[in-house]
């Protein structure tokens, strides 16, 4: 019984403690507020040159901060590959931060209504050598991100960096976007802006 009070005494004073020194964290402890500015501090930016990382896969997030530092990944403008902090920690904690805020609602826009994108997303052209979508980018993949919800301007840029080969980061996606036209980019971005993440976590 005394035991017991002593542990809740200890467990209290932790709390508080805690809380004390939460007060007294620096800035290199909470590394996704260097982010905000850009991405916003919910993980949901204004405008579409600034991709949403709200409800991002942790996976992918740190994936491509490690790509920016080694230079794997540079279609950037030098704006990622010139942050200050690029600790494993840092870039750990950071993905953590914006893969657990909620995933942004989709514009749910006239893009939808693409028939297009649609058979691109769900069942590709085998034609033409192109993977469905989905195959990929579902709620289980690690690796590949959510392209729901995500800003078509930075979608339809991705893709045209694939093709180009300004974004040289993945092979498969190098190949798949050299096999899309410009119109079916630009469908692809609208329609996949105006969908919702399904079986994204809450
Ligand atoms: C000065 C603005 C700026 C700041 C600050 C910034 N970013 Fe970015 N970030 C960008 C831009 C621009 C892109 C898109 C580059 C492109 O066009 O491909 C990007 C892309 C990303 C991506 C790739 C997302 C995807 O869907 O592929 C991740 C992840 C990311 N940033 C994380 C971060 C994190 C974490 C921080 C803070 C440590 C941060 N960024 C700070 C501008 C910024
Ligand atoms: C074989 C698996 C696969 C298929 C099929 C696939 N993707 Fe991807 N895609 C990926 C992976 C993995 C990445 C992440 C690449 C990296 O590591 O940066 C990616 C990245 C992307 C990105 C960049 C997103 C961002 O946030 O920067 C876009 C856009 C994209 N894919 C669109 C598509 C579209 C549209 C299709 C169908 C036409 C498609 N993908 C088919 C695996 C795939």
């Amino acid at each position: 019984m005394a035991g017991a009070v002593l542990i809740a005494a200890f467990a209290a004073f932790c709390v508080c403690r805690r809380s004390t020194a939460d007060t007294i964290l620096d800035v290199s402890d909470r590394p996704w507020e260097a982010c905000a500015d850009c991405h916003g501090l919910e993980g949901v930016s204004a405008t579409a040159h600034f991709p949403k990382l709200a409800g991002q896969k942790r996976a992918y997030i740190e994936k491509e901060l490690r790509d920016f530092r080694s230079g794997a990944r540079a279609n950037d403008n030098g704006q990622m590959s010139g942050i200050a902090d690029f600790s494993d920690r840092a870039l750990e904690l950071a993905a953590d931060y914006f893969s657990r805020l909620p995933a942004p609602p989709s514009n749910g826009g006239r893009g939808k209504a693409s028939a297009r994108a649609r058979a691109i997303v769900e069942a590709g052209r085998p034609g033409a050598g192109i993977v469905a979508c989905r195959f990929c980018h579902d709620a289980r993949a690690d690796t590949a991100p959510w392209l729901e919800a995500q800003h078509a301007g930075y979608l339809a840029k991705e893709l045209r960096d694939f093709k180009s080969g300004a974004r040289t980061n993945d092979q498969i996606m190098s190949d798949i976007a050299r096999r899309l036209s410009e119109e079916d980019i630009d469908q692809l971005a609208a329609y996949l802006e105006a969908s919702p993440r399904i079986g994204a976590a809450p």
